[in-house]
């Protein structure tokens, strides 16, 4: 094999190393790294309470962590503010959505404009309206737009938020547990809508929180699983799905749910 024909190992765009949590007496997050790569989708599993949102809001610059450090792009953001870290390219969504209340959910959705424009990624409002108005449609909720976040189905509330972050075009979107409280027929809407966005933006690097390990299955092509605040593995999605201290964690909740279809 010639070295032209190597793949070469992508840089991280996100790059947290030894993080520690600690609340008190909890150490919610103990030693857990993790590297996404541009274009990766990594699904973060884990049993209730194993620290996936407490990593997600260190990540995110909510939470200043106790040790460890977080570099984005290259940039150590270790100690700045969720405003800053937005700024740079990190956008999450929320595991209760977080929308502001007294905003129409079109204009909810075009905050995530502002903030690409903020980060200079778009300039001027050209087509903004437009493009707000293909994401309502592309995350279903382009019938609710003139309505207010509190006179919407739930469903209808994290779809616009996941809506806002894609809009907002960022280097890593976070997503915490957004087909949590969906319908049947809306997980397979977000589903469909993930895809989309994965080909409508190949550099883009997501980690997905979520239970519904099929679903993680579906658009993930890495894992990552903790569990107690620690890593316990992390690898392909086969990889990590056959591990049995996955298994071991899972069990109780449903054993079964780990004979799912991985993405190619
Ligand atoms: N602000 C906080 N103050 C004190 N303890 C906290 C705080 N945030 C999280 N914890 C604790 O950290 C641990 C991990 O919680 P976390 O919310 O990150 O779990 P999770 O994996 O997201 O769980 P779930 O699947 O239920 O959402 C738990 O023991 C939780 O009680
Ligand atoms: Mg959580």
């Amino acid at each position: 094999m010639t070295e032209s024909t190597i793949d070469p190992i992508p840089e991280p765009v996100l790059d947290a190393a030894a993080v520690d949590m600690r609340f008190g007496g909890v150490r919610a997050l103990d030693q857990v790294s993790i590297t996404m790569a541009p274009g990766q989708w990594t699904g973060l599993i884990g049993p209730n309470g194993s620290g996936k949102t407490t990593l997600l809001n260190v990540l995110s610059g909510i939470y200043l962590a106790t040790s460890g450090t977080v570099r984005l792009d290259g940039v150590d953001i270790t100690k700045v503010g969720p405003q800053a870290v937005a700024k740079r390219g990190l956008v999450r969504t929320f595991q209760h959505p977080q929308l502001a209340e007294t905003l129409t959910i079109q204009e909810n959705v075009l905050l995530g404009a502002d903030l690409a424009r903020r980060r200079r990624v778009r300039t001027g409002n050209a087509a903004v309206d437009e493009d707000a108005l293909a994401m309502l449609e592309r995350f279903h909720c382009a019938e609710f737009a003139s309505q207010l976040p509190a006179a919407v189905p739930y469903g209808v509330r994290k779809m616009a938020e996941l809506a806002r972050a894609v809009l907002a075009d960022p280097l890593v979107l976070l997503l915490d547990e957004p087909a949590a409280g969906l319908s049947r027929e809306e997980r397979a809407e977000l589903v469909e809508a993930l895809g989309t966005v994965r080909r409508e933006h190949p550099q883009l690097a997501v980690c997905l929180v979520e239970h519904d390990v099929r679903l993680v299955a579906a658009v993930c092509e890495r894992m990552q699983a903790l569990n107690f605040g620690k890593v316990l593995t992390s690898g392909t999605s086969a990889q990590v799905l056959a591990n049995e201290e996955v298994r071991v964690a899972y069990l109780g909740r449903s054993a079964a749910k780990f004979d799912v279809e991985v993405a190619p």
